[in-house]
């Protein structure tokens, strides 16, 4: 049995970036793999301030949206982070055993308090050790995520580690499971920051509901440079994360995509793009419009994911609280 987990923040709505580095990798390991998890992690979003029904909207398009891009709920136990509340417990005793300096270092949270200044709150700051308990509290083995979160995956393993060695075997080690291409895709607008919801302008990134004139205008507007040939060259950020971008819609190789676009331009080549991004989301809009219309269906489901997780997790801290001696 190999277990396999992964989570999104359901935070405004989801972009091609979460796709390709979160989604697509989980939905490859689901095929073959025996024990999936996939959860919406609501006590993540609230780590920076949310309106509660605009909360309460994302968590069920989150769902929607996973089962549209072919999570089976046969085969994966999709289930609500908050309804577990194992998670948060965990992440006290993970804290106790987490040092200031470690947590400190996360460069996600350095890149997020640099912007908020002191406003930060305490959960920004502590988060990674909650994702450490979410994946430990299920003997993960494998973590699909972008190459954003390979660094809290890290400090996962090295708390397991070292509670393991404290309190004796408890926690299986985890690994991140990063794909080559598409891990990192960057901002439309600035090829030197990764794609992300909470970017300033929507310029930035493209909405898995994004249509047919809304990725034209964003790709359009795509920051390119002054060379004017499609060629990939990893040095040329705006130009190899559209190129990227491109391969991973179409599912072409850099050098179909060059041969493709030999002798043309940037302007031919984001018409190009634009359409391949529209006919890759649509069919995932349409599914995801549908299971909307039928809320009670998604709550049935991630809360029957819930009843599933709870005998892992509850035995998990049977055995936690036992070995640091509080039962
Ligand atoms: P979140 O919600 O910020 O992002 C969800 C997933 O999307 C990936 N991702 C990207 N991949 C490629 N290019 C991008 N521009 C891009 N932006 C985001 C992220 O790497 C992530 O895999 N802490 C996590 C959620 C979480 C979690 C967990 C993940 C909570 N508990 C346990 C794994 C295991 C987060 O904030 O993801």
């Amino acid at each position: 049995m190999l277990r396999v987990l992964t989570a999104l923040k359901p935070t405004n709505i989801l972009h091609i970036g979460n796709y390709f580095g979160a989604i697509e990798p989980f939905l490859q390991q689901q095929k073959t793999g025996d024990s999936n998890f996939l959860f919406i992690a609501d006590y993540h979003s609230i780590t920076v301030p949310q309106d509660p029904d605009e909360l309460r909207k994302n968590i069920l398009f989150a769902t929607a949206a996973y089962l549209a891009a072919g999570v089976d709920p046969e085969k994966t136990t999709l289930f609500q982070q908050s309804y577990l509340q194992e998670h948060t417990e965990l992440a006290w005793i993970l804290n106790c055993v987490a040092s200031m300096g470690e947590v400190e270092r996360m460069t996600q949270y350095k890149d997020k308090a640099r912007v908020k200044g002191e406003t930060v709150s305490v959960g920004l700051f502590d988060y990674p050790v909650l994702m450490a308990a979410d994946i430990l509290l299920y003997d993960t083995e494998i973590v699909p995520v972008g190459e954003d979160q390979k660094q809290h995956v890290e400090l996962a393993r090295d708390l397991a580690e070292r509670f393991n060695k404290r309190f004796g075997e408890t926690f299986v080690i985890p690994k991140p499971m990063i794909r080559k291409q598409g891990a990192r895709i960057m901002g439309l607008d600035d090829p030197e920051k990764k794609m992300s919801k909470s970017a300033p302008s929507e310029k930035n990134y493209i909405s898995l509901m994004d249509d047919e004139a809304t990725v034209l205008r964003k790709i359009k507007s795509a920051v390119t440079d002054s060379e004017g040939t499609i060629r990939f060259d990893e040095s040329r950020k705006a130009v190899a994360n559209l190129m990227t971008i491109y391969s991973l819609v179409t599912e072409k190789s850099m050098e179909e995509i060059e041969t493709e676009f030999a002798g043309k331009g940037y302007g031919d080549f984001k018409i190009a793009l634009a359409g391949h991004i529209t006919a890759f989301l649509k069919p995932m809009q349409d599914k995801i419009n549908s299971l909307l219309k039928n809320e009670d269906e998604l709550r049935n489901i991630i809360k029957q994911g819930a009843g599933k997780a709870r005998s892992i997790a509850q035995k998990k801290m049977i055995e936690v609280r036992k070995k640091i001696g509080v039962s």
